[in-house]
């Protein structure tokens, strides 16, 4: 028998020993056993929410903290078990956890929460005002108690305002048997100064504040992941603590550091190593970046990416120096041969600052002597990677191969 081109790499996976014992495990989808650092929060949540199994509404309330401290985590923790004694006493308490990155819609709130009560609606089409009204019929049928958590609803707010949460926090007095309670969780500091004042002090009833972890406390969570997460002995000394330490940099993460532990364990299994090392963990950080920096571009609406292409556009032409001024009129220049509709100076200028705040172009007000002040920009990514990218794209497919300089005077 010939050998196959790829023997020696499938050859590799069935011969050497694995990394991971369970790469599951150190995916944030993941629910683990125990969530270190996490007693006070987990207490103050089963203690909130275990009066349901009294026959009691629990409070409504509002859990807040920055990215990664684990607000999601612990809901699923205490809802997994809270849900688990209920029926084991035969309570009919629904919990229901709403992502509202995805339930980000009035009709879709709606929608789920009438699944989870059992009433069976179209995915569209009926009115909203409908679709409340058969939920609200089809839970009060029985004595019932359902808490719904809104994980992220600043999400929901954002797109779509106050009014489902304010019919919610209203309907127990129009309930006979059944009972609501809300949670709402957010990792914007200020989102609740922007809900409706009645609305803002029906849901925090109760507030719990998650702090950042510190690196010790990042190096426990990781640690015990490890044990479930690698085989043993293949974490080199000091890959752990790296890996805390870097996520603790900006403020205790605990989904950046699992997922540098993941991604530099992916990386060395990916070279063949046995073990990993902190260079792996340096790597991972790089590669992170990457993928944050292209999920970004990826999604950007086309007058941004037409924007970001005339900054690539100048920033690869002889020009010293970019100003706003030469960017709107390659900016012109690029809607012309794509056929869109151009937006004024002031709208691009707006999409430039919001390139801006996203970490993917960098402007600086600088002075031009007599000529007054500018705006100087350019890209704070690599321009092969904004390429790549953006090429992709339909529109910009169209000026791929379009130079400025014909535009411009040399400055
Ligand atoms: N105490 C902990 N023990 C174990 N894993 C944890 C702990 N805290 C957080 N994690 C893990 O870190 C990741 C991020 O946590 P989580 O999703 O709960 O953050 P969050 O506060 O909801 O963040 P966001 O505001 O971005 O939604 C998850 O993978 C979670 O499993
Ligand atoms: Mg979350």
């Amino acid at each position: 028998m010939t050998d196959h081109p790829l023997d020696a790499i499938f050859d590799r996976f069935i011969t050497s020993p694995s990394i991971f014992k369970n790469h599951e495990v150190l995916r944030p989808s993941h629910i683990p056993d125990k969530l270190p650092h996490r007693d006070y929060e987990i207490q103050f949540l089963g203690k909130a929410l275990g009066s349901a199994l009294r026959n009691n509404r629990p409070s409504n309330m509002f859990l807040y903290g920055k990215t990664g401290t684990g607000k999601t985590i612990v809901s699923k923790y205490v809802t997994k078990y809270l849900r688990q004694r209920a029926a084991e006493i035969g309570k009919n308490v629904i919990l229901s956890i709403l992502n509202c990155v995805e339930v980000d819609t009035d009709y879709r709130v709606l929608a789920r929460l009438c699944e989870v009560v059992g009433e069976s609606v179209p995915f569209t089409g009926l009115p909203t005002d409908e679709v409340f009204k058969r939920f609200k019929a089809k839970l009060d049928s029985k004595k019932q108690l359902l808490i719904v958590i809104f994980d992220e609803l600043d999400k929901l707010h954002h797109k779509s305002g106050d009014n489902v949460l304010y019919q919610l926090t209203r309907i127990n007095t129009d309930l006979k048997k059944a009972q609501v309670s809300l949670v709402c969780i957010t990792n914007d500091l200020s989102f609740k100064e922007t809900l409706d004042p009645r609305v803002r002090s029906s849901l925090s009833e109760e507030e719990l504040v998650f702090r950042p972890y510190n690196a010790a406390q990042l190096e426990d969570i990781l640690g015990e992941r490890a044990v479930e997460g690698f085989n043993d002995g293949v974490l080199g000394d000091g890959v752990v603590s790296l890996c805390a330490a870097l996520a603790a940099q900006e403020w205790g993460d605990a989904r950046r550091a699992l997922d540098l532990l993941r991604v530099a364990a992916e990386l060395a299994e990916r070279s063949s190593e046995e073990r990993v090392s902190e260079v792996h963990v340096r790597k991972a950080t790089k590669q992170i970046e990457r993928n944050t920096v292209q999920e970004a571009l990826v999604s950007l609406p086309v007058q941004t990416k037409i924007v970001l292409w005339s900054v690539y556009v100048l920033e690869k032409s002889e020009l010293k120096v970019i100003t706003t001024g030469d960017l709107y009129k390659v900016y012109q220049e690029l809607c012309k041969s794509t056929a869109l509709e151009p937006i004024t100076p002031r709208r691009a200028n707006s999409l430039l600052n919001e390139l801006s705040m996203l970490g993917i172009v960098n402007t600086k007000v600088v002075s031009m002597g007599r000529y007054g002040r500018t705006t100087k920009v350019s890209l704070s990514v690599s321009p092969r990677e904004v390429r790549n990218i953006l090429v992709e794209d339909f529109h910009i497919k169209k000026v791929s191969d379009f130079t400025a300089d014909h535009l411009l005077e040399k400055n």
